[in-house]
């Protein structure tokens, strides 16, 4: 013909006619598939690889067949029915997924007489590097989620067990705290319960989707508390240190930060503390960068902390601080009717399809329970274990204490004749201290747990008093 590029290209009807006509060729020839359907959806035309994908010898035989029974998740009915175009969709394939697009076919006189699907892409892994940074993006996502996820807590209020007075009054107090921001100071013997009230209060806060981190101050040296606390500047050590690491303060932003043990913070870390609590800031061990703390704090100790401040071990300005809302927990043995429903619970817990008799929780009832719900824990997990009955007796119940200590009811306490206070006293601590190791067998660490003492507030102890 005669006419040249750009004569044709002066005509606007016969240009979009071109690119239609190429649109269709590139699309119909780089993609993984292309099919006509009338407007009853019934497939007028398809190409040949697309019908082999769909398992056809040829596609001959998809004519005239309703689009669905050849690709049986098809759209292309829908965009008959509305007249609207999906421009980009996701196809699962018996031979893997596709990248879709389905438009809608119109007359001269616009209207709807069928429509066309493209398959355009077929591994989506090939798609493009966007889709594999999407991809991996979203990898990272899921992993970051299941992270926070195991960083959020696991207890709520209903697993603190117990509707004693005294339970119920702890519950009403940390779920009033749990409503602000300010500090919780819980206090109580090792096993009561602090750390799960701790991961409550935090999961009942409007902190809950945000991380709930904790930090054991008796459980970390010492010289290693700071950086783990407040993290480290890059540079600040040579070695695996040198990209920096963050502190619990960083991980726990905006979420609620758990100390436990803080009697047993040193000093120095206390007036650190003490200062991010009152300045809402901090710097990373090795550097002089202030960073903003959005952290709720929650404290917990087995010690006597005013005696603590009496010694010069901890700070009195701290304390106040963390004093605000104070949670006493108190021992098993000043609640003792909870042990039946406790005993459920955890025998719940444990899988185990065990009950307990009427002698066996008695016995449960006298026992003062140094170890608290813990040690009451651990008593039915071993009786449950040495048991080949299902209900579970005094005897066994027994067995499974192994040191049993008896509540102390109306035990009175006197001086000897002539002794001094500070003698009875002496006699007294030595008695008490004595004894929990010898219950613990002289594991220092387990004694201190019982006593609900500090580790190494249990050697000065045992130091003075001429303990080995
Ligand atoms: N009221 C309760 N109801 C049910 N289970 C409880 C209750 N209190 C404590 N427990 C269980 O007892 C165990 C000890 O509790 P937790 O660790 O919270 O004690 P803790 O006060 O932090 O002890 P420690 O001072 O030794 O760290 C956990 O298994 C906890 O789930
Ligand atoms: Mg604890």
């Amino acid at each position: 013909m005669g006419m040249n590029l750009t004569d044709n290209l002066t005509d606007y009807q016969q240009v979009r006619g071109l690119a239609i006509q190429s649109l269709f060729e590139i699309i119909e020839q780089s993609s993984e598939g292309t099919v006509i359907v009338d407007r009853d959806a019934n497939i007028v035309w398809m190409n040949e690889r697309y019908a082999k994908r769909f398992g056809l010898n040829s596609a001959d035989e998809a004519i005239g067949q309703p689009c669905e029974r050849v690709i049986s998740n098809s759209l292309l009915r829908q965009v008959v029915r509305t007249d609207r175009p999906i421009l980009l969709d996701i196809q699962d394939t018996p031979k893997g997924p596709l990248v879709v697009m389905r438009l809608p076919i119109h007359n001269d006189a616009g209207a709807v007489i069928g429509a066309i699907g493209f398959a355009l892409f077929d591994e989506l892994r090939n798609l493009s590097p966007l889709i594999e940074r999407y991809m991996s993006m979203q990898q990272e996502l899921a992993s970051t989620r299941s992270l926070l996820r195991s960083r959020q807590s696991k207890y709520t209020f209903a697993h603190f067990i117990g509707t004693s007075a005294a339970s119920l009054e702890v519950k009403r107090r940390a779920r009033r705290s749990a409503k602000t921001e300010s500090p919780v100071l819980l206090l109580g013997e090792t096993g009561t319960g602090k750390e799960l009230l701790a991961q409550a209060i935090h999961g009942a806060s409007s902190r809950a989707h945000k991380a709930f981190v904790s930090i054991n101050s008796a459980a970390i040296p010492h010289d290693l508390l700071e950086a783990e606390f407040f993290g480290t500047a890059p540079g600040a050590f040579t070695g695996a240190d040198r990209k920096g690491r963050p502190g619990k303060f960083q991980i726990a932003q905006g979420g609620t930060l758990f100390l436990d043990e803080i009697g047993d913070m040193p000093l120095p870390l206390q007036s650190k503390l003490l200062r991010v609590l009152q300045e809402k800031e901090f710097e990373p061990v090795g550097s002089n960068e202030m960073l903003h703390s959005d952290v709720r704090v929650i404290a917990a100790t087995s010690m006597d902390l005013e005696a603590a401040i009496k010694r010069g071990e901890f700070r009195a300005d701290l304390y106040y601080r963390l004093n605000v809302l104070p949670i006493q927990v108190p021992p098993l043995r000043e609640r003792l009717e909870d042990i039946p429903a406790l005993s459920e619970a955890i025998l719940e817990e444990l899988r185990s399809h065990h009950e307990l008799d009427r002698e066996a929780l008695d016995l449960l009832a006298q026992h003062a329970w140094p170890g608290n719900i813990r040690e009451l824990r651990n008593v039915l997990e071993r009786a449950a274990l040495l048991s080949d009955d299902l209900i579970l007796n005094a005897q066994e119940v027994r067995a499974a204490i192994g040191t049993f200590s008896p509540v102390a009811r109306n035990t009175a306490v006197a001086a000897e004749e002539g002794e001094s206070y500070n003698a009875a006293r002496e006699r007294f601590d030595r008695q008490v201290i004595v004894a929990a190791l010898k219950a613990c067998d002289g594991n220092v660490v387990e004694a201190a747990k019982r006593l609900g003492l500090g580790r190494s507030t249990l050697y000065k102890k045992m130091v003075a008093l001429g303990i080995t």
